[in-house]
């Protein structure tokens, strides 16, 4: 769910709705904001389904001014996306407001307390049992906020961000976090709370890190963190290094347009200042040698779009480390009791660098005495702090549910990684190492040139396809993560049902989907690299044409051999096997955005889903 708060001396309505336009990434099931009005009055409104509904009610009907406000755009975990279960939830009479996202474990024995006590409720959700816990805590701590509010979140079980504004107190917002974002950003005679920095940063790029079970008040001149108990704390300062305009749309139709045309700079932002000579040089990493030299094994872990880089990562970092890598779904990661320890170094994997699965498997693997290190795309937030060391993704923020520039930017950062404990561990020599950050650095031009070149072809054969029921992904080595990526990209955004196999695999079962007309993608090593690979999946290929399988290739510049078999050829330039994947993956890209684009939906809101999730 996404989260605003401001204090200030400008009315916040409008402030408050366009905060939550630049969080809807993290849900637009409902959204709903409360403002203290200048009379001293709470006054909210909330509306099921996306933010623009929200909007138009209150372009219709205001509410009243006013200078202090909360606003939500939600998720749905507790009760369905109805105007009633929206945020914000009001409790002491329609005095108090409260937002919250994540997951309130113990609402059910809280709520069965607050019912029996005789108090009321009009929702299904966990928030308005916190709601209502505050307000009674509200009266039994001498009608303090604060005190009302450190008093609630102790009782509280799970994960949340929660932010509350009483009437009796205007110009002050309160809000916690435990294991949930949450941000200030520190204006001139204002101030804001966030889920993230995209909140505010129309209005300042001064920001500061809030800590785990901490809570923050905010007035327009005053910012006070605290732990539960009510100590103060210090919080980190931080500067935004992006501004407003990089989270616009600008002139492209959607924001997943616009990211996909920017691969070419998310992969040569991630690599700038980190090559110096032809040698990789990580800045983050200059002092944390150990976390290299000490270790026998590296475990990645991360969900969806990430798990796929990691996926692809591990053939480089073994191949360049000699260590065992393993790659893991991070919700599977800890419930089996993994071999990790000390001289285990854990890599999480996550753009949002918030997701509450990736979140809990670090903790997890931190507990047991392993190494941690965060690759990340979201400055500040909570895995990287979390973690041992960091290695930021510049992709710049991504606002498109389904992930693309930060997919190829975080196999950039674990290809960067991979060579720094290559040449840390002594596996690599400077000359190999230097040969690989070559072929890296020629990545951004190559991705640039299938943009170019194949773009129009690959959403001319979408839009061809956009009846299509099933599309089916095959790819080898590096391949195969490139093929279950584009089957997770149409499923996400095009709601067709898609799946990504090993192309050896086909044989031993998928085969018996093939008919005829089935669309396949199969992605083409090089023949110059590895002619046996090569030709293993050519072999497949026919094997799936014989059976009447309608073939969309996607094979390096020149290679005739996949000429004769192939109904469609998508060409990717030159490279070696490894560097492969940051090209192959860019048509497929491609094609989810234009079959969904042919299909007439959303491409940057696909239904139930969203960017961050902050729930296990
Ligand atoms: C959600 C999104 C996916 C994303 C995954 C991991 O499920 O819908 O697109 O790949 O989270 O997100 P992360 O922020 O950890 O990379």
């Amino acid at each position: 769910c996404g989260i605003v708060g401001y204090v200030g001396p400008r009315p916040s309505q409008d402030i408050l709705i366009s905060g939550l336009a630049r969080l809807e990434y993290r849900g637009y099931d409902s959204a709903g904001i409360a403002v203290i009005d200048e009379s001293g009055a709470l006054d909210s409104r909330k509306r099921a389904g996306k933010l623009a509904v929200l909007r138009d009610d209150l372009a219709r009907t205001p509410l009243p001014a006013g200078t202090t406000g909360i606003g939500h755009t939600r998720w749905a975990t507790h009760g369905g996306p109805t105007d009633v279960n929206a945020h914000p939830h009001i409790a002491d009479d329609g005095r108090l407001a409260v937002i919250h996202n994540g997951i309130i474990e113990n609402f059910a024995a809280l709520k069965a307390d607050l019912l029996s006590d005789g108090y009321e409720f009009k929702s299904e959700t966990d928030t308005e049992v916190a709601a209502v816990l505050l307000g009674r805590a509200y009266h039994e701590n001498g009608e303090d906020l604060q005190a009302a509010f450190r008093d609630t979140v102790g009782q509280l079980d799970g994960a949340f961000t929660l932010l509350a504004m009483h009437q009796d107190h205007p110009g002050l917002v309160v809000g916690a976090r435990r294991n949930s974002p949450l941000v200030i950003g520190l204006g001139d005679g204002e101030n804001f709370l966030g889920s993230d920095v995209a909140a505010f940063v129309e209005h300042t790029r001064n920001a500061l890190a809030i800590g785990q079970d901490q809570i923050v008040a905010i007035t327009p001149d005053a910012v006070s963190v605290t732990d539960f108990d009510g100590a103060p704390v210090e919080a980190s300062p931080f500067e935004v290094t992006w501004d407003a305009a990089a989270a616009e749309k600008g002139g492209w139709s959607s924001f997943m347009a616009k990211e996909v045309s920017e691969e070419p700079e998310a992969v040569a932002n991630t690599l700038r200042g980190r090559i110096q000579d032809g040698a990789v040089v990580i800045p983050e990493l200059a002092d944390l040698d150990d976390l290299f030299t000490g270790i026998d094994r590296i475990i990645i872990i991360a969900c969806g779009t990430a798990s796929y880089a990691g996926q692809v990562g591990a053939y480089a970092l073994e191949q360049w480390t000699r260590l065992p890598v393993h790659v893991e779904l991070a919700h599977e990661f800890r419930y089996r009791d993994p071999v990790i320890d000390e001289r285990s170094l854990v890599v999480s994997i996550s753009q949002s660098g918030e997701t509450m699965d990736t979140l809990m498997a670090v903790k997890y693997a931190a507990e047991r005495g392993a190494r941690t290190l965060s690759i990340c795309n979201t400055q500040g937030a909570t895995i990287p702090r979390e973690s041992d060391a960091v290695v930021y993704t510049h992709a710049g923020p991504e606002v498109a549910v389904a992930s693309t520039k930060a997919f190829v930017a975080q196999i950039t950062a674990i290809y960067l990684l991979a060579l720094h404990i290559g040449r840390v561990r002594g596996v690599l020599s400077p000359v190999e190492a230097a040969e690989h950050v070559r072929e890296l650095e020629a990545v951004p031009g190559k991705i640039k040139r299938i943009l170019d070149t194949e773009q129009e072809h690959t959403t001319q054969l979408a839009h061809w396809m956009a009846d299509t029921r099933s599309v089916l992904f095959l790819g080898r080595h590096v391949g195969f993560p490139i093929a279950l990526e584009g089957a997770l990209k149409l499923k996400e955004i095009s709601y067709i049902h898609a799946e990504g196999f090993a192309a050896g695999e086909l044989k031993h079962g998928p085969i018996a989907l093939i008919e005829a007309g089935q669309p396949v993608f199969v992605l083409v090593p090089s023949p110059r690299e590895s002619s046996l690979l090569h030709d293993k999946v050519v072999s497949n290929i026919q094997e799936i044409r014989a059976r009447g399988a309608r073939v969309i290739v996607i094979a390096e510049e020149g290679d005739a051999a996949v000429l004769p078999f192939a109904d469609e050829v998508l060409r990717i330039p030159l490279a070696g096997p490894l560097f492969e994947p940051l090209l192959a993956v860019v048509p497929l890209h491609i094609f989810a955005m234009g079959l969904a684009t042919a299909k007439g939906l959303d491409v940057d809101q696909p239904r139930n889903l969203a960017k961050s999730v902050t729930v296990e």
